[in-house]
């Protein structure tokens, strides 16, 4: 006899996950948005000490993280929430925020998790589509917001799309959300994005206590394998509501010693950025030559079409181009498991790793039609 699952078991979307783990083949890993750099030494030797410790549970209020946050965001360590990666915490949101009746609005195509929140906990998803730029749509988004409504995210920089909003944008459209719906502002990748200075959504806590700006040491950290991420948020009873839903220890002891110390090396940090920026301008610029058209990537990774005639085809095209780069060694993300057939989502990696998947790019595009859509 079959197992009798939950009914949330069979709304909840398998997550798409990249298909390089179990590989033993030497790959250029560009699916998943993770920085080609390695950890610092001092954030391996910060690890290795906290590892002769694993005889005790970690610190379950992850003190000393959280202070260090507070210094360097000047946001009260009651307001900063801290999560096994920050999909725990948007995860938890969801538990925290929603049920039967409840509504959440977020855009789409957006971060494939978005839509686990409203499978896990039976509240209706209002997916509001992009617009022709594949940004978000917040004039839309705010029409979908009714007294249902108990969360909206808005993904800045959007993943999978690479797009960004200005913060002048975010903060018109904060200003007209009521304070009964919480707003997750999912900055995964703001140190990216170069419209506006990362700093600058902080402003927006003090003036709305319904916010919680989600943050991340898995991408411009180099830290994904760790599982750390946090919340800045409008209020402390947002963070009380995520601790409640959860089981205690959700950050382990080796996450929290990296991540402390990684929050050290702000020059490194630094360097990092600038060198994905400088991939990023010439990796979009080598695309246009091929005939593609990237969109404006504010992130560490780029997004384009492969064109085609018509959906169809466009899925074709997506087939044929994701196994060609694969053959070549090279993993990207097809855009059909995130929303588009037919589009890529390519992380940018080294310039080694870049060159290769340029090449293999090049290989494996149609010849004899118009790729750019
Ligand atoms: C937009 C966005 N938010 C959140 C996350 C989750 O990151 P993590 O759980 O590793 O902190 C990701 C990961 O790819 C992401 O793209």
């Amino acid at each position: 006899m079959a197992l009798e699952f939950s009914a949330r078991v069979g709304r909840i979307p398998v997550y798409p996950a990249a298909s390089s783990y179990g590989s033993e083949q030497a790959m250029v890993r560009l699916a998943s948005n993770e920085s080609p750099y390695p950890p610092l030494a001092a954030v391996r030797e910060a690890i290795a000490g906290a590892a002769e410790y694993l005889n005790r549970y970690p610190d379950p209020s992850s003190t000393l993280l959280r202070k260090r946050l507070a210094e360097r965001y000047g946001v009260p360590q009651s307001r900063i929430a801290i999560g096994n990666g920050s999909c725990d915490i948007l995860l938890a949101a969801g538990e925290a925020l929603l049920e039967p009746g409840a509504e959440i609005v977020h855009a789409w195509p957006s971060f494939s998790v978005y839509p686990h929140l409203s499978a896990a906990s039976g509240a209706t998803a209002v997916m509001v589509p992009l617009d022709a730029d594949e940004r978000h749509d917040l004039e839309a988004m705010l029409k979908e917001i009714t007294a249902a409504t108990r969360l909206v995210v808005v993904c800045n920089p959007n993943n999978p799309t690479s797009t960004a909003l200005g913060f002048a944008e975010i903060a018109d459209f904060l200003a007209q959300v009521p304070g009964h719906v919480c707003v997750i502002v999912d900055e995964a990748y703001c140190e990216f994005n170069v419209l506006d200075d990362p700093e600058c959504s902080l402003d927006l806590l003090g003036a709305h206590p319904n916010v919680m700006l989600l943050r991340t040491f898995s991408k411009v950290y180099g830290l994904c394998g760790l599982r750390v991420g946090f919340g800045l948020c409008g209020s402390e009873r947002l963070v009380q509501a995520l601790d409640q839903v959860r089981q205690p220890f959700y950050c382990n002891a080796l996450a929290q010693a990296g991540a402390v110390e990684a929050l050290a090396h702000q020059d490194a940090v630094e360097q990092r950025v600038a060198w994905t920026i400088a991939e990023r301008i010439s990796v979009d610029e080598r695309l246009r030559a091929l005939g593609l058209s990237p969109a404006q990537s504010q992130a560490n990774f780029c997004w384009f079409d492969l064109g085609g005639t018509d959906a169809e085809d466009a899925a074709e095209r997506e087939r044929e181009v994701m196994g060609g780069l694969t053959e070549r060694g090279v993993l990207v993300r097809a855009g059909g498991a995130l929303g588009k057939p037919g589009a890529l989502r390519v992380t940018y990696g080294t310039t080694n790793d870049n060159e290769r998947f340029l090449a293999a790019l090049a290989d494996v595009l149609p010849k004899n039609s118009t790729v750019a859509a």
